[in-house]
């Protein structure tokens, strides 16, 4: 499908490097967006990438009373050798395509999301933090738009996706955070949407969140619904502990989202090895296992969270602490290799990274047009061309 492309006013380098300087997850976003409808007649049509902006959607759409809503997180990588790359693009487009089955919406198909996602982050390059600085946070979504009240499938569809620059989702970084263990509510029951992405699960985590929050803890471990016993997930990361130096990570029951970290953290660790095991993982067993030294790390990881080290668990009003508070050896290997692979300082064995080619033609307006618009008409259309994407990398995948 042909991606229409609007002029849109760039921020200037400056400017952005002024934001890249006080990253916070989520508060800043690029200057454009993604946007295509469906409905049954055209299917999907008319994609465009327009200015970043507020959505007119009538108040009475399917999304704001029933919440029929997926949406995705990926994030594109600034390397070492200048280029710019997507971590598993691929699987991100299948979730978005699984979550949007279980809340009956149209797919919208690995061809249009990618196409969408490599235009986008493509147009916004200059949004991509330094090496070692952040990444791009993408966030695609499907909502219903159909105006109507009634709970029912809706007719009408908005595709879009938005990006911006991201720190660590922790403000305090890659520091152990304490985790306060859920034991009244569940995040989301079997049978449910649980393994889908989708708007209802993170809603009925803000409670526990907000508890979690008041207990001096960073965020919330769910246990399972039926028997609030099995561990399942955090308030938005899967969570993993080495117990017996066997890597143990819940297994996807259909309650747990099917993390995208959470898979390649088990490539990674089978490709060095390491014994790994998805099954029933019971608080008592971690909570035993710690006191008796069998469990010697525990960590949480996500897109957003890449991996993030558990220093301690508040159980029922008590805190245990978990390697002493301190982040553990194999957390930090999966930390160094996934960032490793991201940045391009390690190689990508799994050909996770997709480059970014520097294509599509911007429609641009300069940030300084204004002041320099003389020179800029007289200059020759190729000046205003980017400059070709650096060398690629012979292991990556590229696209478009
Ligand atoms: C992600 O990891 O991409 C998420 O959507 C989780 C959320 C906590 C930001």
């Amino acid at each position: 499908m042909r991606i229409a492309i609007s002029q849109v006013k760039s921020s200037s380098k400056a400017e952005i490097a002024k934001k890249h300087q006080h990253l916070v997850f989520g508060r800043t976003f690029s200057d454009r967006m993604f946007q295509c409808e469906w409905n049954p007649d055209l299917g999907w049509h008319q994609p465009r990438i327009v200015a970043h902006q507020p959505l007119a959607i009538a108040p009475s759409a399917n999304v704001l009373h029933y919440a029929q809503q997926v949406f995705e997180g990926l994030k594109a990588h600034r390397r070492v050798d200048g280029s710019i790359a997507l971590f598993r693009a691929d699987k991100h487009a299948e979730r978005l395509d699984r979550s949007a089955d279980r809340l009956c919406m149209p797919a919208v198909g690995p061809e249009l999301f990618l196409e969408a996602v490599h235009t986008l982050v493509d147009l916004d390059r200059d949004w991509v933090p330094p090496v070692g600085a952040g990444s791009l946070y993408i966030r695609p979504t499907i909502i219903a738009t159909e105006a109507a009240l009634g709970v029912r499938v809706a007719s009408n569809y908005l595709f879009f996706v938005i990006a911006g620059p991201v720190g660590p989702y922790f403000p305090k970084g890659f520091k152990p955070v304490k985790i306060f263990v859920e034991q009244q509510y569940v995040r989301a029951v079997p049978g449910s949407i649980g393994f889908a992405k989708s708007a209802g699960n993170y809603a009925a985590s803000l409670l526990p969140g907000r508890n979690a929050y008041a207990n001096g803890c960073d965020q919330v471990l769910f246990l399972d619904a039926r028997e609030r016993r099995y561990l399942e997930e955090l308030g938005g990361m899967n969570i993993f502990a080495v117990i017996d130096d066997t890597l143990v990570t819940p297994a996807l029951s259909g309650s747990i989202l099917p993390g995208i970290t959470r898979d390649s953290i088990l490539q990674i660790a089978a490709s060095m090895g390491l014994h790994t095991e998805e099954r029933l993982v019971s608080l008592d067993e971690i909570v035993k296992g710690i006191e008796q030294g069998d469990v010697t790390e525990i960590f949480a990881a996500g897109t957003a969270a890449v991996v993030t080290p558990i220093g301690s668990l508040m159980v029922n009003g008590t805190t245990v602490e978990v390697n002493h508070g301190r982040v553990g050896q194999l957390t930090q290997t999966f930390y160094d290799h996934l960032t490793g692979i991201h940045q391009g300082t390690l190689s990508d064995d799994f050909l996770w990274m997709t480059t970014v080619a520097s294509k599509a033609k911007t429609g641009k307006v300069p940030a300084k047009a204004k002041r320099t618009n003389v020179r800029a008409r007289k200059r020759p259309a190729k000046a205003q061309v980017k400059a070709p994407a650096k060398k690629i990398r012979p292991k990556q995948a590229t696209r478009r």
